[in-house]
This record gives structure tokens, sequence and C-alpha cells, in this order.
């Protein structure tokens, strides 16, 4: 169904006036030319935007044999030697640059102008948002379609027993715990609405706004909803979310609820909420945007980009990350191909993706070499990641394997430990980040991550939307009478 003619009113607050004329949309069509989608099971090739029997733009979210989509994007391409299995190829993109060191130079550039929102530039807005300051190497719509808040600019911490720097104790307890001298931490959790959700959430309602979608919805496990909860909100569209009851972070779900998305609790897990939003786009013409959308995924590889330009193009030689519907694995592995391919990094970095034993799926695959796909009842305290049958699998097995990568699984005590560790060294994330330390940490003792290399670990949550899960001192602290022996006896224990 095309993509605006459901009835669905728009939310409370968004003009009359739609976002985007004839013209700009001519423009738009115009400009998504060079991008294609092409099926990751049978290659077949499909354009960024097709036409309905209306002449309204008609999503397209999966291959007609069920297959998930991949962006595809044609750039010059300098590392002839990866020329084969590239995909990215030459075209006619004279404006962009031809050089991994041209790239280099234009990224950096814009970092240098202040982090600002402007309130008259848009060029400006873009520069300062970590996922449009790449803009040419995420999506090529015109400025004027961008919805940002902005997003990105996340800190890189030095977490390492050797980089932390003297006077940071607290957070040298996490390369002590890790076993690694250079390790980094990159703090998704610092985004505008918390979670690294919504660098692939910009883009994603950038593409909502440029098919002009009325309303826009997805399954989640609570950040996928808050972020597009609050990216709808301010792009005047309806936001829609399907939620697994009872197993979401409170944080979460207020927050979701309080940008005013219509919040839809299933009684059933993840996996159900999954298949049910799905079906529910399909058929009322709602533009959907789980990762399964491929736009998403385009702006969450700019984790990646900015890893990689705060170590200054010097790549890691590990990154983990928590995997769950494995979006996240198959976006910062395509991102830090593409860099590789463009010549702005000399290496690719190999890539782990950690999994909660009871939501392990993926490394039940890897196991095997990939030769089966698993799918099974998910069951983790770390609710973000409580999933049992990831969709963007091919993806991320694809990123796996290119990029000499492992998935391993660890434990919710093993999660729960570290969080505890890097909740106390002042840092702090949500249960599911964690899982990135645990894994780190099994993979060094196990001597898979080398004790000398470069790791650069992605927390993907911040601390504050679940306040109950590992939190220590019963949640709310100790509680005295209001006197001075009180609070005595109390600092004395
Ligand atoms: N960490 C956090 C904090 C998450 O919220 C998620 C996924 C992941 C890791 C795993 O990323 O799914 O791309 O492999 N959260 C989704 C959501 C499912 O709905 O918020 P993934």
């Amino acid at each position: 169904m095309a993509i605006n003619s459901t009835g669905l009113p728009r939310s409370q607050g968004a003009g009359e006036e739609s976002n985007h004329s004839t013209q700009t949309a001519v423009a738009a069509v115009q400009a998504l030319a060079p991008t294609n989608l092409r099926c990751v099971e049978c290659l077949a090739l499909y354009p960024a935007i097709e036409a309905g029997q209306s002449a309204l733009p008609v999503p397209r979210y999966r291959c007609d044999c069920g297959g998930v989509l991949d962006v595809e994007m044609v750039y010059t391409h300098p590392n002839q030697h990866e020329r084969q299995n590239a995909d990215l190829f030459e075209a006619d993109t004279d404006a962009l640059p031809t050089s991994g060191a041209a790239w280099r130079q234009l990224f950096d550039e814009r970092i240098s102008s202040p982090p600002l929102w402007a309130i008259s530039t848009d060029k400006q807005l873009l520069d300062a948002s970590g996922v449009w300051r790449y803009r040419e190497l995420i999506l090529p719509v015109p400025d004027e379609y961008i919805i940002s808040r902005p997003e990105g600019n996340t800190s890189l911490y030095p977490v390492g027993m050797e980089n932390c720097g003297a006077g940071r104790i607290g957070h040298r307890q996490i390369g002590l715990y890790a076993g690694l001298d250079l390790f980094f931490l990159k703090h998704e959790g610092e985004n505008p609405t918390g979670s690294f959700k919504d660098r692939g959430m910009t883009a994603g309602v950038t593409m909502a706004n440029v098919m002009g979608a009325k309303a826009v919805a997805c399954a989640s496990t609570g950040n996928t909803s808050a972020s597009l909860a609050s990216y709808a909100a301010q792009a005047g569209m309806r936001g829609i979310v399907f939620l697994p009851a009872g197993n979401v972070a409170g944080g979460k779900l207020a927050q979701t609820l309080a940008y005013g998305a219509t919040t839809v609790q299933i009684e059933g897990d993840f996996d159900d909420a999954m298949h049910l939003v799905e079906h529910v786009c399909n058929e009322l013409g709602i533009y959907l945007l789980n990762s399964l959308n491929p736009f998403r995924v385009e702006g969450q590889k700019a984790i990646g980009f900015e890893i990689l330009q705060q170590l200054d193009w010097q790549a890691p030689d590990w990154l983990v990350l928590p995997a769950g519907n494995l979006g996240n694995t198959s976006a910062i592995g395509k991102g830090l191909r593409q860099a590789y391919q463009l010549g702005l990094i000399s290496h690719m970095p190999r890539i782990a993706a950690i999994q909660a034993e009871g939501a392990n799926p993926f490394y039940r695959s890897f196991l095997g070499n990939f030769a089966e796909r698993f799918s099974m009842h998910a069951e983790t305290v770390a609710t973000a990641i409580k999933i049992g049958n990831p969709v963007s699998y091919t993806r991320a097995r694809r990123v796996i394997e290119e990029s000499d990568g492992i998935v391993d699984s660890v434990s919710d005590a093993q999660i729960l430990a570290a969080k505890a560790v890097i909740d106390r060294s002042g840092i702090g994330c949500e249960p599911a980040s964690a899982a990135t330390l645990a894994g780190i940490r099994q993979l060094v003792e196990r001597v898979v991550i080398k004790r000398d290399e470069r790791v650069v670990g992605v927390l993907t949550g911040t601390l504050l939307k679940d306040s109950t899960t590992g939190m220590p001192q019963g949640r709310s602290g100790i509680v005295v009478k209001p006197t001075l022996d009180a609070v005595r006896s109390v600092l004395a224990q």
C-alpha cells in the first residue's frame, strides 16, 4: 500500500501542510537515484524509491524472495585491490572526494566548526550531527528533508590500563577488569534519547519524510521506541510502537509515552511484536522503522565513522558490541568496511558481537560456521537484547565473516558484574551495554583478544533508563532519621 494512503490522523500539533511539495519531492527522488536496495539473499536490485499506482512512493522492506535489503550507493573507489569484492563502484559522483585523504579532510573540516545548534544555517546544523557530518556516506537526500536533533558526538573514553591517563583511577578499573592496555569505550548512551538508536532513527525518519509518511512504527525492546517517538514528534508524524509487555525498562516506556507515541504493549515477546508490526505496516501503509528498514542501518554506520575520526583515522584492532536483533553489528561492520574501501583507514578492524547466553541464536550459528540459522525463546536480564530471532542475521553474518570477526556469549551474571564495574567507574551504562565489557574480558582471558591490541567497545545505552536491574543498595540507597548520630553510624560502616 502506498505510504500516505492510510487514514491515520497526524499526531497532535502536526501542521496541516505536508512536509514537502511536489517540486522538492522530485528533487529528493533525483538525489536518491544513485541509491539502490540489494537483497542480501538473492542479490536482486531495486530502486531506493518505487512509485505505486497512484504515483505515490511505495516502501519496500524486503525482496520479493523475502530477503532483507541493503542500501547500495555508488562512489569513486580508491582502493583498487578491494574492487572485486566491493559493494561500491565508480560512478558519476564528481563532487565527492576521490582519495582517503580527501575524505578525511572533508570530515575533519566539518568537525572543526563549532558543534552548536544553529538557528538559521542548516549546513552548520548538519555538520554538528555525528551522523550527517558524514552525509555523503549516509543518504544523499536534499538538506531540507533531514530530521536531526542533532545526534552523535558521543564520548570515546580511554579506559585501558595504559591509555586512561593519570588521575582517572576510576576509569582504569575498567581496563584492569578487561585486562587491556589500550582500550576505549564509545558511549552511545550519550545520544539525545540515551541510546545509539538515534543515529539510525535520524536517517529512518528522514526517509519517512522523503516518502511523505504521516505515521511511522516499530517493534522495540524500548530504546528504538523512545528514539522513534522523539524523532516522529519532531517531524510531526504519528509514532506507533509495539513493546513486549512487562519486558521494557521503566525509563524507556516512560520516555516513549512522554514523547507522545501510541504505545501498544503486546502480551508476547519482542519477536512476536516484530512479526506483528511488519504485517500492520504493510496493511495500513505505515512506514516501518525497525532495523529491517535498510535506511536505518545507513545512519547507524556513523558510529563507526565517528569512532575512526576520534581515533584520528587510526583503526583499532577490535570493535566489540552487544548483539540482539543484529542491526548494529550489520551497520557498524558496513560502515567500517566502507571506510576501508574508500581509503579512510588502512585496515579493517575485527568485529566481535556479544550475545546474552539466554538470547544467543547468532552465537549458536557462529559455532557451526553459520551452516544453520537458529531461533530460540529468549531470556536474559538485559531486556534490550532479549531477542530470539534476529532480523538482520544475514547482514551481520557477512560482517563477521568479512572482518574475520567472532561471536561470543556471556551469562547474565557476567553482564551484571561488568555493569557494576562500568557503573562504579563513574561512566555507567544499561545492562545490555555491559555485555560488551563482559565479552571483552572473556575474549582476553581466552587470548582471542591480545592484551596489547587496541580495542574499542561500544556502550549502547545510558544507565538512566533502567533504574532497577543490577542496582546496588536495594535500589533506593540508605534511608535514616534526620539526625547526626544516624548519619555518623552509616558512614562508620
Ligand atoms: N544495546 C541496546 C541498549 C539496545 O537497545 C539494543 C537493541 C542492542 C544493544 C542490540 O542492538 O538489536 O542492533 O543488535 N535494541 C532494540 C530496541 C532491539 O528495540 O531498542 P541490535
